[in-house]
């Protein structure tokens, strides 16, 4: 038997084509890389989380001398906001970064590494209900998602265990 798994997304020009609470939101994304400590891939991401009692939680990627002690921007926002608001459902997510080893303003649109949508899965999956997504990229470029899950198909749950 065949199967086959398909996932839509919009891919908009302008942050004008988002509604305005993630506008909002991909603006705090933006505010979060600014908090980034990256000084070994000088690669600063940004996330912000929109929670459902109105809150918006940021984080960003926070780097070690030991490379791998490092953690990504969006796991920052998830376990702040689990920390902060276990609660509360996250309804979005945004993601943007910028890239201080070069000049050139890029277009590629960031997505996030596969441990990172492990865990918006976990989250998504905790509280029963699915994750918006905002990609973007430093020229303006975004990608908008329903679903993080989308993100991590036959992805491995609690109801594996
Ligand atoms: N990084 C993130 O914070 N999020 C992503 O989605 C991709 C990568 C970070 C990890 C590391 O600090 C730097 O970007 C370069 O990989």
């Amino acid at each position: 038997m065949e199967k086959q798994i398909l996932f839509k997304y919009l891919l908009f020009d302008h942050e004008q084509q988002l509604d305005e609470s993630l506008q909002k939101l991909l603006f705090a994304s933006r505010e979060a890389t600014k908090l980034s400590y990256a000084p070994y891939s000088r690669f600063h991401v940004g996330a912000a989380l929109l929670l459902e009692n109105g809150e918006i939680v940021k984080g960003s990627n926070q780097e070690n001398a030991s490379f791998p002690a490092g953690i990504c921007a969006e796991r920052v926002a998830l376990s702040t906001a689990s920390s902060l608001f276990p609660s509360e459902k996250i309804v979005a997510i945004a993601i943007s970064y910028t890239n201080a080893a070069t000049d050139i303003v890029a277009e590629n649109i960031l997505s996030p590494c596969g441990i990172c949508r492990q865990s918006l899965v976990e989250a998504s999956h905790r509280q029963i209900s699915n994750i918006k997504v905002i990609l973007s990229s430093p020229a303006g470029q975004i990608i908008y998602l329903d679903d993080a899950s989308s993100l991590l198909p036959l992805a491995f749950t609690s109801n594996d265990l």
